[in-house]
């Protein structure tokens, strides 16, 4: 990864706050914001699009090839679009978020989307980017300067969950967020923070606590960036 784009890597599941938290860092210290899940959801998508079941790997790997992606990193607009359409709602619904897992579990799949994670960030012209998944830490950007793994208890990540998606009953968001877990385990360990990452458990605190939080930590490093 180039070494002059400050990157703050932040890792964590589904209902962790790292989405929302994320985007707040970027937008206080002026970086840009770049959602690695959206890519993931943005492909199921376009398989999906293609009426190809995304647990067929190799018909997967095949719409790869037409995959014309273009997402935002800026936080204060962002948007993903595939091809001439505008998915930036459509990702979110359940049935991309059914798909979604079938994608990301496909190693050719995974080593193309962070070759293009990699190079989004270096062709970003910022001074920073904010990057969150759940491989970032690790993976994608194990070198970052500042590396994060937000955690949340199950209760607590469950019921901002179902806060979010008022519709929907806290028992059937919370069984939700538990497959949403156990199939995401399988690609990545977002549960445990790996050496050199900072664990910031967002159980007790609320948005802003969390934000500052996690800018304490970039702050820090900062210090020692500059003064080298
Ligand atoms: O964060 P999210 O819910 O938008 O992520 C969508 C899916 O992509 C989820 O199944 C986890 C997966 N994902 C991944 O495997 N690696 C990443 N860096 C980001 C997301």
């Amino acid at each position: 990864m180039n070494e002059d784009v400050f990157v703050v890597a932040i890792d964590g599941p589904a209902g962790s706050g790292k989405s929302s938290v994320s985007k707040e860092v970027a937008r206080r210290l002026g970086f840009g914001y770049l959602d690695t899940g959206a890519v993931y959801r943005a492909l199921a998508w376009h398989a999906l699009d293609h009426g190809i079941d995304t647990s067929d790997a190799t018909a997967v790997v095949e719409v790869m090839g037409d995959f014309d992606l273009s997402i935002s990193l800026d936080p204060d607009e962002y948007g993903v679009r595939v091809g001439d359409a505008d998915v930036t709602a459509a990702i979110r619904e359940p049935r991309v978020a059914d798909a979604v897992s079938g994608v990301a579990r496909i190693p050719i799949v995974r080593h193309a989307v962070n070759a293009r994670f990699r190079a989004l960030v270096e062709l970003s012209g910022r001074q920073g980017v904010v990057v969150e998944g759940r491989d970032i830490t690790t993976v994608v950007a194990p070198d970052a300067p500042v590396r994060v793994l937000l955690t949340a208890s199950p209760e607590v990540r469950a019921a901002r969950r179902s806060a979010e998606l008022t519709s929907e009953d806290a028992a059937a968001v919370a069984d939700a967020l538990h497959r949403r877990d156990a199939s995401d385990s399988a690609v990545a360990d977002f549960t445990t923070a790996a050496p050199g990452v900072e664990a910031v458990d967002t159980t007790e605190l609320d948005f802003e606590g969390s934000v500052r939080a996690v800018l304490a930590l970039v702050e820090q490093k900062q210090e020692v960036h500059d003064a080298r």
